[in-house]
């Protein structure tokens, strides 16, 4: 039996902004197992970051129970929320969210900043995980130095610097060319299939969609659940 990683129940979700509510999610319930590869689709305000959001504890429910990796993350304050998600959860952004003033070995190293991580290991650990994306050779550089594929690469690094379980991405091959987007899902597999990570990607793109397990489809706060055949020779093009 594979543990659950995700477990959400009847979940709601309403932004209230004085003027006007908008409840995107709905009576949402969601188990993902560990180790699975699952994609997000749906239009556009759909609620799809919405929910990445939640189960990433960037964003907090309105109603219903949302246990992530065995913790009932509603029930952390603030700042357990926050050294939780430090340990859990790696966000890849569809537009990087590099800081540009730090390099990529700076940038990788920040999530450590919040552990007891000594200098020498974190600098150890943020090398580690850049080689691991192959950018060994890429340290000192910084964002403005380097291409598109190469940064989404840096915000990987910085995603698994940490070893969580659970890695989230937002249509991160969103803003990328066709070869950078093989490279960045080829990653997202590796790390699924080798190192056992979960991955949820929230994509627009059916072939994007297509290196995962298992797609949802968000529509007007309901999800539909389909089982994709196993990825048999999913290698890149
Ligand atoms: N911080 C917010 N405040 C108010 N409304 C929001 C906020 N974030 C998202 N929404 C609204 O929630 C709905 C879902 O948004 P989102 O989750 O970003 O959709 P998607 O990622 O599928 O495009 C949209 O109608 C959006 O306008
Ligand atoms: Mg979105």
């Amino acid at each position: 039996m594979t543990r659950p990683m995700v477990e959400i129940r009847e979940l709601r979700k309403t932004y209230d902004t004085g003027e006007s509510k908008v409840t995107p999610l709905e009576g949402v319930s969601l188990d993902v197992a560990e180790g699975e590869f699952l994609a997000l689709m749906g239009p556009s305000g759909s609620g799809k970051t919405t929910l990445l959001n939640i189960i990433a504890g960037i964003d907090s429910a309105t109603a219903g129970t949302v246990v992530v990796n065995g913790t009932d993350i509603r029930g952390l304050s603030d700042a357990k929320l926050a050294r939780w998600r430090t340990r859990n959860v790696g966000y890849i952004f569809q537009m990087f969210n590099l800081l540009p003033v730090l390099t990529a070995l700076e940038n990788v190293e920040l999530p450590l900043n919040l552990l007891p991580v000594g200098a020498g290991r974190r600098r150890r650990q943020a090398e580690m995980a850049l080689t691991a994306v192959g950018l060994a050779d890429r340290l000192k550089h910084y964002p403005r130095q380097l291409s598109g594929g190469q940064q989404q690469r840096v915000a990987i690094a910085r995603a698994i610097v940490t070893d969580p379980r659970i890695i989230v991405a937002d249509e991160p091959t969103g803003n990328l060319d066709a070869k950078s987007e093989a490279e960045v899902l080829d990653i997202l597999s590796q790390l699924n299939r080798r190192f056992g990570k979960t991955v949820i990607m929230v994509t627009h793109d059916p072939h994007s969609a297509s290196v995962a397990r298992r797609v949802i489809h968000l529509d007007k706060g309901i999800l539909h659940d389909t089982q994709q055949p196993a990825p048999a020779g999913k290698e890149a093009p």
